[in-house]
């Protein structure tokens, strides 16, 4: 299955990424992910994009596409896969449609902006693996390390309140409007909204819900 996960930045995309990706053994294909990968490794892409992230702005069309395109060519994308972060805007959709990838499935995690900051300000990262917990709401068995390696976990750099208002701002000009272009009669794909709201795995039985 081809699977789209659209939603406000915090609304919780990668954390039910992880929960789909087990469900339909799919790979997650994050672009904050793999932006935040080539800056780590200090590649020449990861410079461009590490001051237009950590000023909460959206990373060049053709950067973004090209990534894409070639993440898709991979084999463990032959049988599907979830994009998370990925389109953004209309133009990102339609270098789909132009490449000729259908998709099955597109689901909106619905959350409000006043949401959104809390959960974001809560968030703790492991930057290397892209897990992400919450300080309340899905806290690490040991104060701020990761469950699995016992490595230290961080705060984004792109998570301080002014940022994150400022990715709110983009998200309604420029992802919003991916809505209604998902729900045009001549789109072939299913369209799911639901609420992002409750707790994980509340919102996890939901997207299970509509996903059977
Ligand atoms: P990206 O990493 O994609 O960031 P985002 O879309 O803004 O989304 P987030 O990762 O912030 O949030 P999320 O929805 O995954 O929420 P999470 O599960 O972590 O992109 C980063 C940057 O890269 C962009 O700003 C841009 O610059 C660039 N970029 C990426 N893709 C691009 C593209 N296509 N084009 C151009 N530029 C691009 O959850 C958030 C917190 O809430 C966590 O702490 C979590 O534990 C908690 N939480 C989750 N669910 C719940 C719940 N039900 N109840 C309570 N807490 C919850």
């Amino acid at each position: 299955m081809r699977i789209i996960l659209l939603g406000a930045p915090g609304s919780g995309k990668g954390t039910q990424s992880q929960f789909i990706n087990k469900l339909l053994n799919i790979p997650q294909i994050s672009t904050g992910d793999i932006l935040r990968q080539e800056i780590k490794n200090n590649t020449k892409l990861g410079m461009k994009a590490k001051d237009v992230i950590s000023q909460g702005l959206l990373v060049s069309d053709d950067i973004i596409i090209d990534i894409i395109k070639q993440r898709l060519q991979q084999p463990d994308c032959a049988n599907g896969f979830l994009l998370d972060g990925f389109p953004r805007n209309l133009a990102q959709a339609k270098s789909l449609q132009n490449h000729n990838i259908t998709i099955d499935h597109v689901i909106e995690i619905a959350v409000s902006d006043d949401f959104i900051i809390d959960r974001i300000s809560g968030r703790l990262f492991h930057p290397a693996s892209g897990r992400t917990y919450h300080i309340a709401a899905n806290p690490p068995k040991v104060p701020f390390q990761d469950d699995i390696t016992n490595e230290p976990l961080i705060t984004r750099e792109d998570d301080k309140k002014e940022t994150v208002i400022r990715r709110l701002e983009l998200y309604h000009q420029q992802t919003k409007p991916l809505i209604q272009f998902y729900n045009q009669p001549e789109q072939s794909c299913k369209y799911s909204k639901i609420s992002g709201i409750g707790t994980i795995t509340e919102v996890a039985e939901r997207i299970a819900a509509v996903i059977n």
